[in-house]
């Protein structure tokens, strides 16, 4: 075993040879009937809410999830002195919430897109609607009459017509890019280049919004698509985009952030203004907030689901240029809650550095499960499993000091079920909070038709023999400092 909590893991398998343990954990209520309903916590119909829409972010939870959070967990007389924390803040559906209901709100994430997208809406009261509307303007003439003159090229000259208008106007694609296929047809291409390039004379935050519309919308341009993973259109049965118009989305969308900009300086603007409100882009598990700070801590940490985050948002962090030196992604990957499969699947037993036999002895049934197969077996799945387990520990142990006396932290986790073995976060996070201070309040199941149900049906999700079915569904772990 490596690591240092070695020590502990000879009795820990002691104790899972001795015992062959499916864990229930009985002892948490699940569902109090005396508390207002939180919401459904599906992330979709952030779609069609201000601000909410300019960005979709995977895995994400509702805004009218996050409002009842707030209304049942942080009373409105505390509000105007109270900070909201994130600390895995994607795209700020919390952080914008908070604000909303008068709070201070503040966030981390260790991925500089989502980090963009966070801080454009946050700063959406900082942008002049009239100069905002002025810049749209001219950008969509200009990015229009690029377009005339790709497509006429295009037309008449093919992939050599792109390369010459490429050189003319100076744009080149980002050099450390590597992809299975071509990520734009070429004409897209030098249609988003020549886009980013016309920012770079925008005032700032204005630049930062219409980044955020850039980073929005090039997945629809490209020829990948999210399903929910980042793959080929043809690998989804879908055409390849050889040439399309990047303004006519880009522009609608940049409208539609002008409208929700009017709205919430209208609003909110006077209140916002005078707020704490920022995003840090560095991991969570570094923060340095004050003591009993946080009066409402509202969060969903990646799933056990092993959604690839860094992977799935390579092109917007190459293509608007947020990586400033080689090798940051690798150090993403290490800083991601949980870690991923494919960079701890190789490595040695890995040591588990929280104390819950039960949960000890689920991962010892998964480590012997398809043991022959090694990194690709039971052996790769239980350091994976050991991994999410050991930064929930650490993700308790950050923020209990950070927690006002009596605050509630609302964590908002997913089952997942690897080799046919059922691992109930929600209980398993209550079960080992109590270790690091914390009191249960309790455990509600805020959702019962997570997407990826489909596949719980593969060998990955039910081991070689296909067994009961199991349900996904998202709970939120309701806890107390
Ligand atoms: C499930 S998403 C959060 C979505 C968010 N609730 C929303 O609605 O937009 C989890 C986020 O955690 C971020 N993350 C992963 N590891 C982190 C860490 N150690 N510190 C801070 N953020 C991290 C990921 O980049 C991802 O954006």
């Amino acid at each position: 075993m490596r690591g240092r909590c070695g020590h502990q893991a000879k009795k820990r398998a002691a104790w899972a040879a001795a015992t062959d343990v499916v864990f229930v954990a009985a002892c948490m209520p699940r569902i109090s009937p005396a508390r207002a309903a939180l919401s459904d916590a599906a992330a979709a119909e952030n779609k069609t809410q201000a601000v909410h829409r300019w960005v979709p972010w995977i895995a994400g939870y509702s805004a009218d999830f996050v409002r009842d959070a707030l209304d049942a967990y942080l009373p409105l007389r505390r509000r105007a002195e109270a900070l909201v924390l994130d600390p895995f803040a994607g795209v700020a559906t919390t952080l914008v919430e908070a604000l909303k209901a008068g709070c201070d709100a503040v966030g981390y994430d260790v991925n500089a897109w989502p980090v963009l997208a966070a801080r454009a809406k946050l700063q959406c009261v900082d942008v002049p609607p009239e100069r905002f509307g002025a810049e749209i303007a001219e950008f969509r003439t200009a990015l229009a009459q690029f377009e005339v003159e790709v497509d006429r090229r295009w037309a008449a000259d093919g992939d050599d017509g792109i390369a010459e208008v490429m050189r003319h106007h100076g744009l080149a694609r980002p050099p450390a890019f590597r992809s299975r296929i071509p990520l734009f047809g070429a004409p897209v291409e030098a249609k988003f280049l020549f886009a980013l390039g016309r920012l770079a004379v925008l005032p700032s935050p204005d630049q930062l919004l219409f980044r955020a519309a850039l980073g929005a919308s090039l997945i629809a341009v490209s020829n990948y698509s999210y399903e929910p993973s980042l793959s080929t259109r043809p690998s989804a049965g879908k055409a390849l985009v050889r040439n399309a118009s990047v303004v006519l989305p880009l522009g609608q969308k940049l409208q539609e952030m002008l409208a929700d900009c009017v709205w919430a300086s209208e609003r909110y603007g006077p209140v916002w203004r005078g707020r704490r409100r920022e995003v840090q882009h560095r991991s969570y598990f570094t923060s340095d907030l004050a003591p009993g700070s946080v009066a409402l801590l509202l969060t969903s940490p990646p799933y056990m689901n092993n959604y690839h985050y860094v992977r799935n948002t390579r092109p917007q962090l190459h293509w608007l240029d947020l990586l400033s030196r080689p090798g940051e992604l690798r150090e993403y990957e290490e800083a991601n809650f949980g870690k991923f499969w494919q960079t701890v699947r190789q490595a040695p037993a890995i040591a588990a550095c929280f104390d819950l036999p039960p949960l000890q002895a689920l991962i010892e049934r998964l480590r012997g499960l398809s043991a022959e197969k090694g990194p690709y077996g039971g052996p790769g799945w239980a350091n994976y499993v050991t991994s999410y387990f050991n930064d929930t520990g650490r993700l308790l142990a950050t923020m209990r000091p950070q927690l006002a006396p009596g605050a509630a932290a609302i964590i908002v986790v997913g089952n997942s079920i690897i080799q046919g073995i059922e691992f109930q976060v929600d209980q398993l996070l209550a079960e080992l909070a109590p270790a690091y201070g914390l009191r249960v309040e309790e455990v509600r199941i805020v959702r019962t038709k997570r997407v990826g149900n489909s596949i719980i049906g593969s060998s990955v999700r039910n081991g070689s023999s296909p067994g009961p079915k199991m349900q996904l569904y998202d709970a939120a772990v309701i806890l107390r400092g």
